[in-house]
């Protein structure tokens, strides 16, 4: 969702801001830009659609020339997608262009001030007032203006600014938007995430809110809200280019996909060692373990449906009620909790507004968070008072795999580890369970490699206009999951239901040759769900049916078959997942889909 970039040093900026902004491409946009200073003059190019159609207006940057630049994909919040709303936004004097990530809250009352002062507002957008402010607040000193114009601003945003009379430094400034500095040699960078710059430094600088910094080829200065300099730790990052780029595979969403089994055990084994859980980068204390009376997990979207699934198995093992909350609800439903709850925040990315304030609002309540998150130093790994990394590597593709899956992981390695120091399960329930986290991803190179014909399946499920996903209990969880790999990225309405809710409506909506994917995993669950799809089969459905191996009943009532290995319902959501993530990919490339990419969608939703 909105992704920003910028460059200094001595080489043309524009290819590397190009260059960039393509790295950004998975995290949702619809128009982008770029602006490039040059002999005390700003050159503009914005375009809507990709930026392929900005690499081939201008020339692949070289009709930018200049070696100081920003850049900026832009994911509609204020005013339609046009080439004028898009970013950079010059000033009037078109001495400053800007761009911005985030949202400016109080715009409308700034745009009437500036508009009032003879400022002209060429876009409907909120970014507009940003540039305007700092060309009022301007009197020949670029970071007192930069430092003016922040002050008035209300919102998130994460900005790069250029100026047409200093043409060897960038101002960059944060507040509650991610933004990322790269340190190099005779160059430096800035960024909305690491993968943008990955090609060019792995040395990383992470900003916090309220700061700001001064960027020139051969220095990065950082001071905070007050203009004051301060000093900052540069991190160095372990991702490579191949972690995020294609490596052969047709779409990033594929490759993640089957690199599951490695995400799983990077994430699992520095935590699995001499057949005990060590979680070293969680301090929880045994009495504080004995004192959660409740545990809210709260996420959105699959990180969400991981909590629903994880629910099942910290309750089961741990013996503590958990509920699961979606982030944009609970942070205004006045939640019952306190210093005795426990609450456990899902997030790949880090930086999901609506989690963000979830989290932000529980805290105020009392309650200590604990953070499962993939993207390292993300604002949510830094708000939360316990964080454990989902080790997933990068995540291009918008609908998450990789990142769902670690996610599962690290809540199960929580829970066999709390239920163990709160005496809950026996000494060898524990090492049972530890044998069986430990063979997932050998289980899981299983299906890939035990279900060639998903892409055939996928020929004969594609054109559906309707899909939808029962299961029970653990099976429901990973029903909601998979019904929403499908709609997100092959556009086809699914839906998932309780396979007991059926007749309470949906069973309405099942006519002749509808498909009804049919989870049954879970082996206390095999027969009532088995007596759902008879039912629905009554009624003309057409059942896929995911099932274990030794399930021999199924394959004389369901018409199409997945076959997954036994395991342990408490730990199989990632194994039952994986062949429902891989229909959904082949439903939608039968349908010409732009998978990683899907339409309204973007990877970071970092604003509500
Ligand atoms: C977006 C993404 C989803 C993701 C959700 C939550 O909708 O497209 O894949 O599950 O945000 O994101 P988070 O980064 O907090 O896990």
């Amino acid at each position: 969702m909105c992704g920003i970039v910028g460059y200094t040093g001595t080489q043309d900026a524009a290819p590397i801001l190009l260059n960039g902004l393509k790295k950004l491409e998975y995290r949702g946009y619809d128009s982008a830009g770029i602006a490039v200073v040059n002999d005390n003059n700003i050159s503009i190019s914005k375009v809507t659609g990709r930026i392929s159609n900005l690499c081939e207006k201008t020339n692949d940057g070289q009709l930018l020339p200049g070696n100081l630049g920003i850049g900026h994909t832009r994911w509609v919040t204020h005013g339609a997608p046009t080439d004028t709303n898009a970013h950079p936004h010059t000033s009037n004097d078109g001495k400053f262009a800007v761009v911005h990530n985030g949202i400016i809250e109080n715009y409308m009352e700034l745009r009437e001030e500036l508009i009032d002062n003879g400022y002209h507002f060429e876009s409907q957008t909120d970014t507009e007032v940003v540039v305007h402010l700092i060309e009022m607040y301007y009197t020949g000193d670029f970071k007192l203006a930069v430092m003016k114009a922040s002050e008035r601003l209300q919102g998130s945003y994460a900005l790069g600014i250029v100026c047409a009379d200093e043409p060897e430094r960038i101002f960059v400034v944060r507040e509650a938007s991610p933004l990322i500095l790269g340190v190099g040699i005779g160059s430096n960078y800035f960024a909305s995430d690491v993968t943008a710059l990955v090609a060019y430094t792995k040395n990383i600088i992470y900003l916090e809110d309220g700061e700001f910094a001064e960027i020139t080829a051969d220095n990065i200065q950082i001071y905070d809200c007050a203009g004051k300099p301060i000093e900052k730790r540069t991190n160095r990052i372990t991702w490579d280019i191949q972690a995020a780029e294609r490596g052969g595979y047709e779409h990033f969403m594929l490759k993640e996909i089957m690199e599951q089994p490695r995400a799983i055990e990077a994430t699992m084994s520095p935590r699995l060692q001499n057949g005990e859980v060590h979680l070293d980068d969680l301090d929880l204390s045994d009495d504080y373990l004995k004192s959660i009376n409740k545990i809210v997990i709260t996420a959105c979207g699959s990180a969400y449906y991981a909590g629903c699934s994880g629910k099942n198995t910290i309750e089961k093992l741990c013996k503590i009620p958990v509920q699961v909350e979606l982030a944009s609800e609970l942070r205004y439903n006045e939640p019952l909790i306190d210093e005795h709850t426990l609450l456990i925040v899902l997030s790949q990315s880090g930086e999901t507004a609506d989690t963000i304030a979830a989290m932000k609002e529980c805290q105020s309540l009392g309650a200590k968070t604990l953070a499962i998150v993939n993207v390292v130093g993300s604002t949510i790994a830094k708000l939360a008072d316990y964080t454990l990394y989902t080790w997933a590597g990068p995540e291009i593709a918008v609908a998450t795999t990789k990142g769902y899956t670690t996610q599962l992981i690290v809540m199960y390695l929580f829970a066999i580890y709390a239920a163990k120091k709160l005496e809950k399960i026996s000494a060898s329930e524990y090492k049972e369970l530890i044998e069986e986290l430990k063979s997932l991803p050998k289980l899981i190179q299983q299906v890939l490699d035990m279900n060639p014909s998903i892409p055939e399946l996928a020929k004969k499920y594609h054109s559906s206009d309707s899909m939808f996903f029962i299961g029970r209990n653990t099976d429901y969880a990973v029903a909601l999951e998979a019904a929403l790999k499908m709609k997100e990225i092959s556009y086809i309405h699914a839906e998932s239901y309780a396979a007991g809710e059926l007749k309470h409506g949906t069973i309405a909506l099942i006519e002749e040759h509808c498909p009804v994917i049919a989870l049954c995993c879970n082996e206390k669950m095999t027969e009532k769900t088995m007596n759902n799809i008879v039912e629905v089969k009554a009624r003309g459905a057409e059942v896929l049916a995911v099932t274990f191996k030794e399930n021999t009943k199924m394959a004389s009532l369901a018409d199409d078959m997945i076959m997954i290995p036994k395991v342990n319902v408490l730990l199989g959501a990632p194994v039952e997942i994986v062949p429902l993530q891989l229909l959904a990919y082949y439903v939608a490339k039968e349908n010409n889909c732009d998978i990683d990419k899907p339409k309204n969608l973007a990877k970071s939703v970092t604003v509500e």
